[in-house]
């Protein structure tokens, strides 16, 4: 299984927790990137009006993957607004998709996934796992229990396997 890390982050901390997935699925990491940054006002607002600002293109083809893990902030209630521009330039039909959203005060697996199932529904995608890491707690083994917990949820076919001792091990020299 092809599996892709797309991340969206302002001020970092989906970024690390992008990078933390990415390592642990052995996956190659893209990053959304917006073209002309607002205010925390500006972004409030256009998250409350579901506005779509515009996005760097990503070179990535619909061959490159079957799974899409995405590390996405939660802003007024939904994932961050750069999402719906990617979400809507991006093919994602029969595709499988799994969100880890970092935030503050939203529960990641209420009103957040539920925007997520409806749009993936609406595009022919399915989301197939749904995580988060409050950042308040500034808690570096949580975010990394919380890692362990979204992974487990993923299709078996997206981890990696590790190697087993049996063929780790070195034959003996004759
Ligand atoms: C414009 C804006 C709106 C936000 N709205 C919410 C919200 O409704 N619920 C929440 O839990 N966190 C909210 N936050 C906090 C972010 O989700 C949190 O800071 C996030 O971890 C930032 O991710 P980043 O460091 O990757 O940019 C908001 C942040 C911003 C900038």
């Amino acid at each position: 299984m092809k599996t892709v890390v797309v991340y969206y982050s302002r001020y970092g901390n989906s970024r690390v927790a992008a990078r933390l997935i990415a390592k642990h699925l052995q996956a190659p990491v893209h990053r959304i990137e917006v073209k002309r940054h607002r205010g925390v006002v500006r972004s409030t607002f256009s998250a409350l009006f579901g506005r779509r600002p515009e996005i760097k293109a990503i070179p990535l083809q619909p061959e490159d993957w079957d799974l899409m893990v995405l590390v996405i902030p939660i802003w007024s209630g939904r994932p961050a607004t750069p999402l719906k521009t990617f979400l809507a330039e991006t093919r994602l039909a029969e595709k499988q998709v799994a969100t880890f959203f970092s935030y503050t005060k939203t529960d990641p697996h209420k009103r957040p996934s539920r925007w997520m199932q409806k749009v993936l529904g609406h595009f022919g995608a399915r989301l197939v796992a749904v995580g988060g890491y409050n950042i308040s707690l500034k808690n570096h083994t949580v975010l990394k229990q919380r890692i362990w917990d979204f992974l487990a949820q993923l299709p078996p076919q997206a981890i990696p396997s590790a190697p087993s001792k049996k063929s780790s091990r070195r034959s003996p020299q004759k």
